[in-house]
């Protein structure tokens, strides 16, 4: 049986959060939101618990964890040495959406590191999850709460989708506000290299460390972006409906878009669109199952947006879902982007 404890997002029940932490002290999976998505909470030191969690998730053993902690202080008992980057990095931008892949010390399970020498470490900013680390005391491993390959989930809903009867607790705290998983960046090569796109742009991270670069992105035989990192294979975040992305200029790429949705259509198949504010008018003209994402000016809503859509659709029990690319490459829209893209079964570029 999962048990769902429902908290107030910005004052959470003292209470409720003691029992959550408890659950958490004797090995439990306690899921959570933080203000990326929600994480499926262990303690980082009990083997046989992240164990269980792994199983939970069906999640692959290569795939490393993060570990969250209530504060910078929290951090040096996990690795061998504190890089100095790491301190100011964390200054700026912590509590936040903001991993640090460091040197793993030897009391970090090589069951969360995936069998590592490193280990990702985060800070997250959601009162729920800072009241619950700071009620635990202790280091908490939390991968996203859904089961693995699926779309990450921004409500409590989804966790119980994916998990119910597979976990100990859900602490509802309502939807999450940043809805794409946090920036990883790995201080373990120089220079620092971010390994996921997330909210703190390499822009952002540029301010601090000047010299922080991209990560080798490649793109596989099929089109789809990849980065190359433990864990972060490239069928990941997907529905299960396949998605075709349509890339190029607005003026071209909607009346494609429009043109696949007729055609399957009238092969009878049940159409699923992402869809932009800016796109409702015209889908008004076709019969299809529409996830409205926002407005392509607000990368924000997109992004807090995306994985909610992508479930509904699921949902809704399309063949296939169609998307037009809105993105851009910069900030935010990068990390939208690589989800959606990693989600994709196709990517077509219209000229
Ligand atoms: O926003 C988030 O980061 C959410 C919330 C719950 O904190 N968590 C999350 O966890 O997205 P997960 O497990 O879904 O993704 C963890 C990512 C994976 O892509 C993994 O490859 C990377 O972090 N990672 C973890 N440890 C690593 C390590 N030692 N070296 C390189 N990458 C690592
Ligand atoms: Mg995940």
């Amino acid at each position: 049986m999962t048990e769902v404890v429902r908290v107030d997002a910005a004052r959470p029940n003292h209470e409720d959060i003691s029992r959550a932490a408890e659950c958490l002290r004797r090995g439990g999976l306690v899921a959570f939101p933080t203000e990326t998505v929600y994480g499926l909470g262990v303690h980082a030191l009990d083997r046989a618990a992240v164990r269980r969690l792994f199983q939970a998730k069906g999640r692959p053993a290569n795939d490393p964890l993060i570990v969250h902690v209530s504060s910078f202080a929290q951090v040096a008992p996990l690795v061998v040495a504190l890089p100095e980057q790491a301190a100011l990095l964390a200054a700026r931008f912590w509590p936040g959406p903001l991993t640090l892949v460091m040197r793993r010390a030897p009391s970090v399970p090589l069951e969360v590191t995936a069998g590592l020498e490193t280990v990702a470490v985060r800070v997250p900013a959601h009162p729920v999850a800072r009241a619950l680390l700071l009620a635990a005391a202790l280091p908490v491993a939390a991968p996203s709460a859904n089961l693995f390959s699926r779309p990450s989930p921004t409500r409590a809903a989804h966790v119980l989708d994916d998990l119910d009867g597979r976990i100990d607790m859900v602490v509802d705290g309502g939807p999450t506000q940043g809805g794409v998983e946090s920036t990883v960046l790995d201080l373990t090569v120089d220079p620092p290299a971010v390994l996921r796109p997330g909210a703190i742009s390499v822009e952002m991270l540029r301010t601090v460390i000047p010299a922080v670069r991209l990560g080798v992105v490649r793109a596989t035989a099929d089109g789809r972006a990849a980065i190359a990192s433990p864990g972060l294979l490239s069928k990941h975040y997907a529905p299960r409906a396949p998605i075709t992305i349509y890339q190029g200029e607005p003026a071209a790429v909607r009346p494609a878009l429009l043109a696949a949705a007729r055609e399957a259509v009238a092969a009878g198949l049940r159409v699923g669109v992402l869809a932009t504010t800016e796109d409702m008018p015209m889908l008004s003209q076709v019969p299809v199952v529409i996830a409205e994402l926002g407005s392509e000016y607000d990368v924000e809503a997109i992004a807090a947006r995306l994985y909610a859509a992508l479930r509904e659709l699921d949902a809704a029990q399309v063949d296939l879902i169609l998307a037009r690319d809105v993105s851009q490459d910069a900030g935010l829209w990068r990390a939208v982007r690589d989800r959606l893209h990693r989600a994709a079964a196709r990517v077509t570029a219209i000229d």
